[in-house]
């Protein structure tokens, strides 16, 4: 049995097939569209989710199969103080296949390590949110026909964001990334990302304006201040605006840079953006989907 706790669980290779099933996926639904008859997903989530919880549900009602689930730790026995692994143990009685959210770093990992089904992890605290991974390596693979040779800003909260942490670890395993890192001085990427790349020898910039470096780009992972990893309000208020982008700024790249956002936005890339072509995070949701259907048939052992 397989579970999902980080992108890097699969090799390059097992994800190109993971992407290849995820792309036949989007152009023959039909034929997908009983493979998990029968089957349940279960849906734990203990934080706060629109896009990763209502996709898995999607996937796996475009599969065919059911789903069960909480959204609000509250509305679960663990607002009575219920441990994650018991939770698991119990929902491994009700359900095929789990995708859980939790605050807590390393939470989603030790519910595999006491479940009798899969397990994936669907965001666990600042750490990792290896779906959304997933989902962004393939609208990349998509949207340009290739996953390597290119440089990608990543702009916004880059020590609380888990999709950027997640995101950079799985791009350092193909050739020719060039990363640029665009943030305050109070929310650089942590060292031990910045160290893992000087190992690596993987190039990468910090710098703090997003003007001076758009025309080299492109991709520009935009991400929110993450408003409920700060300590202090006052911080987040300074901070959550720091960068908006828009139209004038729009002027400054190239003419066929992607813009992705893993969402929700809050006002860190403006309306007016939304009908630029370069703007890929809503079809970057999509490919959400397909990606998440492709990888309940992986866990499952599913072949169609
Ligand atoms: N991208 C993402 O994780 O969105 P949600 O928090 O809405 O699931």
């Amino acid at each position: 049995m397989r579970h999902l706790m980080s992108p890097l669980d699969f090799t390059v290779e097992e994800l190109e097939q993971l992407f290849d099933l995820a792309n036949d996926i989007e152009h023959n639904m039909d034929k997908y569209a009983h493979a998990c008859s029968g089957k349940k997903l279960a849906t734990c989530f203990y934080e706060p989710s629109t896009r990763t919880r209502l996709s898995f549900e999607s996937a796996m009602l475009n599969l065919g199969g059911s789903v069960i689930g909480f959204s609000d730790a509250n509305s679960s026995s663990a607002a009575k103080g219920e441990s994650v692994s018991d939770t698991i143990r119990v929902i491994s009685c009700f359900a095929d296949i789990c995708a859980m959210r939790h605050p807590k770093e390393g939470a989603p990992m030790v519910a595999a390590s006491r479940s009798a089904i899969p397990v994936i992890n669907a965001g666990d605290g600042g750490h990792q949110h290896p779906t959304q991974t997933l989902t962004d390596l393939l609208t990349i693979r998509s949207l340009k026909g290739r996953l390597g040779n290119f440089t990608i800003g990543l702009c916004g909260d880059l020590k609380f964001g888990r999709t950027v942490h997640s995101l950079i670890n799985a791009l350092v395993r193909y050739q020719g990334i060039r990363f640029i890192f665009i943030s305050p001085e109070e929310l650089k990427v942590p060292d031990y990302i910045t160290d893992m790349l000087k190992e690596k020898h993987i190039p990468y910039e910090e710098v703090i304006r997003l003007e001076e470096i758009m025309p080299r780009l492109d991709f520009l992972y935009m991400t929110r201040v993450q408003k409920e990893r700060f300590f202090n309000e006052e911080d987040y208020v300074r901070l959550k605006d720091f960068y908006i982008l828009n139209r004038e700024k729009m002027k400054l790249a190239k003419k066929d840079m992607l813009i992705l956002h893993p969402l929700p936005r809050v006002n860190e890339i403006s309306v007016e953006v939304d009908d630029d072509p370069r703007a890929a995070y809503f079809r970057q949701v999509q490919y959400g989907v397909y990606v998440r259907m492709a990888l309940i048939l992986t866990l499952l052992e599913i072949n169609v």
